[in-house]
């Protein structure tokens, strides 16, 4: 009997198996808008078995975005763009979840295959804001802006912007909800002291950095429906000295749960450019955290990083170091991947996967 394709539940809502696709922007959007790239991108991974697919990283309000070509839900025309992408994933099996966010000082950028630098206003940019006056990067190879320190006012209102977009996302037919608490964006950037030089109440010590993220989880699990999963994904560790450590991250899991948490997503880096974490060894030893998270905070958790191999996804759910994987590049290399999973680990294929495909090849 495999672990991974044992169904999973969270209040309401049950997985099929122990597979979610890990949120990957496309940058593909128009003004924020989903399109057919989405529909394929998402709808091909519901057909190939997933129990849980996490749209990209979507924009809370429209500087929140990290491209002109991000997604958003900050109107209600990227709802109605996005109804049927949702119907689709879920009446093929999958559950369709989004992680909302805002990118802080780390929006206004070109994208990836454009070179990734920061835009100019005048080349399609935006002024940025984060929790302190300090560039991401300033090492003049490319160049970096300045955001401007958030006022409370500012953090208000931003926190009502994740409020709109929770009631957007669950309009649109999302089923669980993720807000973006990593990778150097705008809640991850007010918890680690590498960023958050603040010495207000929103600054200082680990709880005090910590308040962005414990009120806008408040005011969120306030309109997103009780029944329904709320997970946060954070940078289980910052890699780099003085920075978050996964003890940090443990404190912050135990807040979020006493909040209505339900699972964290474990991932890691990306506060600074030294701080990077998007290959290598370091994104492995992700699942790792995970294990920590889960263990001494008593919560849910996702695991996610250089995940690739059946034997290996279905190892992490055996051993309990996680309730779910998460895989991104693999499934862009595959996205028939949690079908070949089954297959290769004797479950039965037919209970993942849409009838369609299963009755010829289950
Ligand atoms: C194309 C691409 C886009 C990504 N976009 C996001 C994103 O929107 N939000 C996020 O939290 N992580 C994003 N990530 C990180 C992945 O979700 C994942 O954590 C990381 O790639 C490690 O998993 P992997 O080893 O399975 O690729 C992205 C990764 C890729 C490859």
């Amino acid at each position: 009997m495999s672990a991974l394709f044992t169904p999973f539940t969270i209040k309401d809502i049950t997985f099929r198996n122990r597979i979610g696709v890990s949120p990957m922007c496309q940058y593909s959007s128009v003004d924020g808008l989903a399109n057919d790239w989405h529909m394929v991108h998402l709808g091909s991974r519901a057909v190939g078995g997933a129990g849980l697919i996490i749209a990209e990283a979507t924009a809370v309000r429209a500087d929140g975005r990290i491209t002109p070509s991000c997604a958003g839900l900050w109107n209600d025309a990227q709802v109605e763009a996005l109804i049927p992408i949702n119907r689709f994933i879920a009446d093929h099996g999958a559950v369709p979840a989004v992680q909302i966010g805002h990118a802080g000082r780390k929006g206004s950028s070109a994208r990836p295959w454009d070179g990734g630098a920061h835009l100019k206003d005048e080349e399609g940019g935006w002024p940025i804001i984060g929790p302190a006056g300090e560039a991401f990067d300033d090492d003049g190879v490319r160049l970096w802006k300045t955001p401007s320190q958030m006022s409370k006012d500012d953090i208000a209102d931003m926190q009502k912007a994740f409020v709109e977009s929770a009631k957007r996302a669950l309009a649109a037919g999302y089923q669980v909800l993720e807000l973006h608490g990593a990778h150097g964006y705008l809640l991850h950037s007010f918890f680690t002291p590498l960023v958050n030089t603040r010495d207000d109440e929103y600054g200082g010590d680990t709880r005090g950095r910590a308040r962005m993220m414990l009120e806008t989880v408040d005011a969120v699990r306030a309109v997103w429906p009780e029944n329904l999963p709320l997970g946060v994904r954070l940078s289980a560790a910052d890699w780099i000295d003085g920075g978050l450590t996964v003890q940090d991250n443990i404190q912050m899991s135990k807040w979020l749960k006493e909040r209505g948490v339900d699972f964290v997503d474990c991932s890691g880096g990306g506060a600074t450019p030294a701080a990077r974490a998007s290959v290598g060894t370091r994104t492995a030893d992700q699942v790792g955290l995970a294990e920590q998270i889960r263990a001494e905070a008593g919560i849910a958790t996702m695991a996610v990083g250089a995940i690739t191999d059946a034997q290996q996804a279905e190892q992490v759910i055996a051993s309990g170091q996680a309730d779910m994987v998460l895989l991104a590049r693999q499934m862009l290399r595959d996205p028939y991947w949690p079908m070949h999973a089954a297959q290769e680990l004797g479950a039965d294929v037919k209970a993942h996967i849409p009838v369609q495909n299963g009755f010829f090849v289950g």
